[in-house]
């Protein structure tokens, strides 16, 4: 079936390697003839949540940028997929910043089913792993409609580049083919 799929791609090393992973994902959905949609972080504006709360009487938030946008693209697709660098053991702050601000989804009619995550990290480890996963979870509950589908840890890679030549890259892509 046709999906519309959205990555969004946390990273502020475009080239590095959690979006590599978000490239390789995104070949495979849409060779399989999804609809996808590929955002990268790194040139979004995107300020903390303020915590106001307004967004539970109105559905719409009180700050006024790049979130907007993104959260609008989230609201309609079928799949999200969310690549990250690890960072202390958990998710981006760039990812959880937005992750927060979309709280004006939390009671809407969302179409998201699927959730897929994509990470990256220095350390080879399955804690390394297991605690970005739980740091995402938190979310995804809030989300009854959807759950993880999948997820592709690849540790062992510091620097830009050094994901090249991984078999990681190939599951990426064939990740994204099945969805
Ligand atoms: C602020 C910061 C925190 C990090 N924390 C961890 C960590 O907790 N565990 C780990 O294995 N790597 C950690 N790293 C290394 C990154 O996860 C690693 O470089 C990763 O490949 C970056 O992914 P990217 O190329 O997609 O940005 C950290 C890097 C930075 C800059």
């Amino acid at each position: 079936m046709n999906k519309k799929v959205l990555i969004i791609s946390s990273s502020f090393r475009t080239k590095g390697n959690s979006a590599r992973l978000a490239e390789e994902f995104a070949k495979g959905a849409s060779e399989a003839g999804n609809e996808v949609e590929f955002v990268s972080l790194h040139d979004k504006k995107i300020a903390f949540c303020r915590g106001c709360l307004v967004c539970q009487k109105t559905k719409r938030c009180a700050i006024l940028d790049d979130a907007d946008l993104i959260r609008e693209k989230m609201l309609h697709a079928d799949v999200l997929v969310f690549a990250t660098p690890v960072y202390y053991y958990g998710l981006s702050g760039q990812l959880k910043t937005l992750l927060d601000r979309c709280n004006p989804l939390y009671c809407s009619n969302y179409r998201f089913r699927e959730i897929y995550l994509l990470f990256a990290a220095a350390e080879d480890d399955e804690d390394v792993a297991d605690r970005t996963l739980k740091n995402l979870d938190g979310w995804v509950v809030c989300y009854p409609e959807a759950h993880l589908k999948g997820d592709i840890f690849c540790g062992g890679v510091n620097d830009v580049g050094d994901i090249e030549g991984n078999p990681r890259l190939q599951e990426a892509y064939e990740m994204g083919k099945s969805v």
